[in-house]
């Protein structure tokens, strides 16, 4: 089959284009990889040209060959839908998870997203987590969030905290809460390392003065928990921006109560009593 007729890769433009017309993805911000399954893998493999082993920069033993959907580094997420073999491509691990090659795609020169270290280590870990069940990793750049990461302490609780309250829905959509990383230098190991920790625990990882990483089974569930928990920063950074604290607002028995009638789990660390001083009290 083609490889820009598959359902997989469809799904994965789609995806790029959405997060596009969001206002996500400014420039090359931003970046998508998607870890194929074997038949999707077979069902492409006759247009494969394998180029030359590159490293990861990070070692991934548990996704020894494995191929992904990866988008480019410095590709724009607005021309994945015109030049989609420039702008993303398919790679194989190679038996040691160490080294990548380009099987397909990422045309003239171009290489995989400089986040490639923080996307394959979110996947093993989310892999190893899920029982092989998420297959995509986001990262994007979208304003609200990062606008918050100025005025918030950089805690989990914090930042779960006051986004499961600016919408009923968010403690039901990512009840595990979400995981922040203080500033770092992007692109490297370090950064994936910090990443792929608080990936153990949570889907979302927020990036200070950066942007968000987020981790799903398909393309809709990652995007719509993207779109999920920016919603709920911009909801934050309107009531803010009203007034520096809220009238009223969900409180910890009530969370207590929807957790109950829907069926979550709510970790109590994010049900504290609040005080006067804390954000949003
Ligand atoms: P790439 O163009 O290398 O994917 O980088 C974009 C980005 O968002 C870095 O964090
Ligand atoms: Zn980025």
């Amino acid at each position: 089959m083609e490889v820009l007729k598959a359902g997989f890769v469809q799904g994965f433009m789609r995806m790029a284009q959405d997060g596009w017309e969001q206002g996500w993805h400014e420039r090359n911000g931003g970046n998508l990889s998607y870890r194929l399954c074997l038949e999707e893998a077979k069902s492409v493999e006759k247009e494969f040209a394998p180029g030359q082993w590159q490293e990861i920069g990070a070692s991934v033993p548990a996704l020894a060959g494995a191929y992904f959907l990866v988008t480019g580094s410095g590709k724009y997420f607005r021309n994945v839908a015109i030049q989609p073999e420039e702008s993303f491509g398919i790679i194989e691990l190679d038996e040691k998870g160490e080294n990548y090659r380009i099987c397909w795609g990422l045309a003239n020169g171009g290489r995989p997203t400089s986040e490639l270290p923080s996307h394959l280590m979110n996947h093993e870990v989310k892999a190893g987590a899920t029982g092989g069940r998420h297959r995509v990793i986001y990262h994007c750049h979208p304003a609200n969030t990062i606008a918050l990461t100025f005025v918030l302490p950089l805690s989990d609780e914090v930042f779960t905290r006051e986004l499961w309250e600016m919408a009923t829905e968010c403690p039901v959509v990512f009840p595990e809460g979400i995981g922040v990383v203080p500033w770092m230098v992007p692109g490297g190991k370090d950064i994936a390392v910090a990443t792929s920790e608080l990936m153990k625990r949570y889907n979302v990882a927020i990036w200070a003065h950066h942007g968000m990483f987020c981790s799903g089974a398909d393309f809709d569930e990652t995007f719509g928990l993207m779109h999920t928990v920016e919603k709920s920063a911009e909801i934050l950074v309107k009531v803010l921006s009203m007034q520096p604290y809220k009238r009223q607002t969900i409180q910890p028995d009530e969370f207590r109560r929807l957790a109950v009638d829907f069926k979550v789990k709510l970790p109590e660390q994010f049900l504290y009593e609040k005080h006067e001083s804390q954000a949003g009290r």
